[in-house]
């Protein structure tokens, strides 16, 4: 019974993971030929390094965790040798929680990162360091 318990709390896991309703993305929209090195993660998944060129995006679908906050944070790195960076909280199960979709899209251009919510008008955040 335990262990049967447990499948089923893995599959809905799993479940909730790939058809979940909130997202969060990143796009590539700098103007100069630039490749974006991109790394996020929350406390419980590592979504692993990915690599985008101009134009190009990611995104990742999941429902929030039901008993925590769920957080995603990411490190996005370009230029020479990837010298500029910058680390931020790219999803926040917290932030204006209406429960309706919640849609995250951060815009990486020249000067920094621009945050989409819900689809409003895009708004600075962080500038590179
Ligand atoms: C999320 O929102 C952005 C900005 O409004 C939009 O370009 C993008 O298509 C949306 N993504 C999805 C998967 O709905």
């Amino acid at each position: 019974m335990k262990r049967f318990i447990i499948a089923l709390i893995v599959l809905a896991a799993c479940v909730e993971y790939t058809f979940g309703k909130n997202l969060f993305e990143i796009v590539n929209k700098f103007q100069k030929r630039t490749k974006l090195r991109v790394h996020c993660y929350s406390g419980n998944d590592d979504l692993g390094v990915q690599y985008l060129m101009n134009g190009q995006e990611q995104h990742w679908r999941f429902n929030d965790a039901f008993f925590h906050a769920t957080v995603f944070r990411c490190e996005l790195m370009h230029g020479y040798e990837f010298q500029n960076y910058q680390k931020f909280e790219a999803y926040n199960s917290k932030w204006e929680n209406d429960g309706s979709k919640k849609n995250v899209t951060w815009l990486a251009v020249e000067r920094g990162l621009y945050k989409i919510w819900n689809h409003r008008t895009p708004e600075f955040m962080y500038p590179w360091l």
